[in-house]
């Protein structure tokens, strides 16, 4: 007998959250961004960060480092020789994208960047990183540079050991912190009972409101 057709493979939702106030949702988008930060298991750890670019678009991946849901901003680090940076130095209006399979939630935040790279902002981020991280700092070539072979992206001496704190200083001139005031965030549940779509706006005035999905 030939087997039954397969369900869709895409993850069925079981639960149904209750939908609440748009208050409440915006509320609950903020504490998932902080739990991006917090809370190791989250989902939110991650986002893809797209810019402009002179011929079109890019993306990429990067970590969430802070998020301050009072004043609505979000931080990330990156290589200051980067090519990202140099997009946002062109044009500072990008777009962040988190996805959440679990809960199969997406959040898009249209942001306006500011770059840290020798300033105080810069310097305290830096202090509360570790030497594993601040490892990723102190490659010679440049980010994205082309290599007679493959480059791991620091120094040989390091290759099955940290730097010592004093060591790791050498990447503080590499680093750069990217400030993203979230001028809007965008909401969207996935449910087979109905999904759910909602923009919240924050400049040039604060604004909440559903949308179709
Ligand atoms: C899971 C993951 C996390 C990443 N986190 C960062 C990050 O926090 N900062 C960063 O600059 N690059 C990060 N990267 C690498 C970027 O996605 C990208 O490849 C790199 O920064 C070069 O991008 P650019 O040439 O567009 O500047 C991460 C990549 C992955 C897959």
């Amino acid at each position: 007998m030939s087997e039954s057709p397969k369900p869709p493979t895409h993850p069925e939702n079981t639960t149904t959250p209750t939908i609440g106030t748009l208050s409440e949702l915006e509320l609950s988008n903020w504490e998932q961004l902080l739990a991006g930060v917090e809370q190791p298991e989250s989902h939110f750890k991650t986002m893809t960060i797209a810019t402009g670019t002179q011929r079109g678009a890019d993306a990429r991946l990067v970590v969430l480092r802070r998020v301050d849901k009072a004043r609505k901003y979000v931080w990330f680090y990156t290589d200051s020789r980067a090519e990202k940076v140099l997009q946002l130095e062109a044009c500072p209006m990008a777009a962040l994208l988190f996805w959440d399979g679990e809960q199969q939630l997406q959040l898009r935040l249209s942001i306006e960047t500011r770059l840290h790279t020798d300033d105080y902002i810069a310097d305290e981020h830096w202090k509360k990183l570790a030497v594993s991280s601040r490892k990723a700092y102190l490659s010679g070539p440049v980010p994205g540079s082309e290599q007679p072979q493959p480059y791991p992206g620091f120094p040989e001496q390091f290759a099955d050991k940290l730097p010592s704190a004093e060591e790791s200083e050498a990447g503080r001139k590499n680093f750069a912190v990217i400030e993203c005031r979230v001028l809007e965030m965008e909401y969207l549940h996935l449910s087979r009972s109905g999904q759910t779509r909602a923009r919240f706006q924050y400049e040039p005035e604060s604004r909440m409101v559903w949308l179709a999905p």
